[in-house]
């Protein structure tokens, strides 16, 4: 079987390609390394002893994605290629809905001329907003979304979804994920955001690192346990079996399937800074600073479906995210732009 994975010389497409390979799947990749090195699929490569095909392309690019379909005979795709920094979106909603939207309305125009209609789709959380119920079933009403990132999420799960209206023939299968942390144990691939990061965990191993002088949390005032924002942290390569345990569902013809791919627990950024320095023996200086406008107080999964219907489940506990992180960064303090010393 042959996978076409945009998106996925990314942080979490890296790691899933590792997977894919490992479970002798032909991958496909096609990625415009906006966000990404391709460094990382040589790792891909060095990791697991196989080799993919990638093509340097953007999604929205009409002629690059028909040829990629002309070339491979691609029996689904898994759709991780977008711009996804929350806060870039609010100044750049333009840049995100043309990028997200329009290059997934390409995406599948050239799966419909190529009579390819098996979809797995990256999607977010994010979606479910303020959430109407924690832990967050499947069933939760999706919410009103506080930046354009989100709502391309939101909007992009409603056009697929309509894709199988239309054309039941079409499977989708919605992932909305959590909040990824974690690296590939061999420290070889790994985040590695551009600038200054704005997620917590990245932020954590540049302040551990002595990159960055210290953490601010963001709010000590929530009504959670200890004050600080609650979230279900979840290890890369538990997303990465995830998208596999999806592609065993998408075989059976399954319509359209929504799963939350989060553990079921949730940990205050206190909790993370707290399992990271006993993880690592690290320490990691913070203080509090004001609340960060559009975060919600909580956000956790119930992970009773994907269990359920996938058979799959999150096996990485928290420590052992902290550790593969530090590992990764520790490894490659400046991400890919160092990889060629290694
Ligand atoms: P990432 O930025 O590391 O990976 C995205 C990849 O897509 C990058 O390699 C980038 O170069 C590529 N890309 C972007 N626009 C493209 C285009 N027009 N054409 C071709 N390639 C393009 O991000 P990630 O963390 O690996 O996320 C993967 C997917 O999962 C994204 O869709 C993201 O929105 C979604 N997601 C991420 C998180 C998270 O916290 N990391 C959470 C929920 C959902
Ligand atoms: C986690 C917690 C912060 C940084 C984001 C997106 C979401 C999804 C996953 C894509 C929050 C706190 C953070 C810092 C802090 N991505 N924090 N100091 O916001 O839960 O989710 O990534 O779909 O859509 O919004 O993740 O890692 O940014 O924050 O105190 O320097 O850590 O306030 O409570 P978030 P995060």
């Amino acid at each position: 079987m042959t996978i076409l994975v945009t998106g996925g010389a990314g942080y979490i497409g890296s790691h899933t390609c590792i997977e894919l390979l490992n479970n002798d799947y032909n991958v496909v990749v096609v990625d415009n390394l906006y966000n990404s090195s391709k460094k990382a699929l040589d790792r891909v490569k060095e990791i697991t002893g196989k080799d993919l095909k990638f093509y340097k392309g953007d999604i929205l690019d009409k002629d690059c994605l028909e040829k990629i379909f002309k070339e491979n005979d691609i029996d689904c795709v898994i759709h991780f290629a977008g711009l996804k920094a929350v806060g870039e979106s609010v100044g750049k909603p333009w840049e995100y809905y043309n990028n997200n939207i329009t290059g997934s309305l390409n995406l599948i125009e050239a799966m419909k001329n190529a009579g390819c209609k098996n979809l797995i789709f990256s999607s977010s959380a994010t979606v479910y907003g303020d959430p109407a119920q924690i832990p967050i079933t499947e069933e939760c009403p999706k919410g009103k979304c506080t930046n354009p990132y989100g709502w391309t999420k939101w909007m992009l799960e409603q056009i697929f979804t309509d894709m199988h209206t239309a054309d039941p023939d079409w499977n989708v299968i919605l992932l909305r994920y959590f909040n990824p942390i974690g690296a590939h144990p061999s420290g070889l691939i790994g985040e590695d955001p551009n600038g200054i990061p704005n997620n917590l965990m990245p932020y954590i191993t540049q302040v551990a690192i002595g990159k960055l002088p210290e953490l601010g949390i963001f709010g000590n005032d929530y009504d959670t346990p200890d004050g600080t924002c609650v979230r279900d942290y979840i290890h890369v390569c538990d997303l990465a079996t995830g998208h596999v345990a999806a592609l065993k569902k998408i075989k059976e013809n399954c319509g359209v399937s929504i799963y939350n791919l989060g553990t079921g627990v949730g940990y205050s950024v206190l909790d993370v800074v707290n399992n990271f320095i006993e993880a690592t023996g690290v320490n990691v200086p913070y203080s509090f600073k004001p609340r960060r406008e559009g975060d919600v107080p909580q956000c956790y999964s119930s992970a009773d479906k994907a269990k359920r219907e996938l058979g799959w489940e999150a096996k990485y506990g928290i420590k052992e995210m902290c550790r593969d992180s530090w590992n990764w960064q520790q490894k490659n303090p400046d991400g890919f732009g160092e990889a060629e010393s290694l």
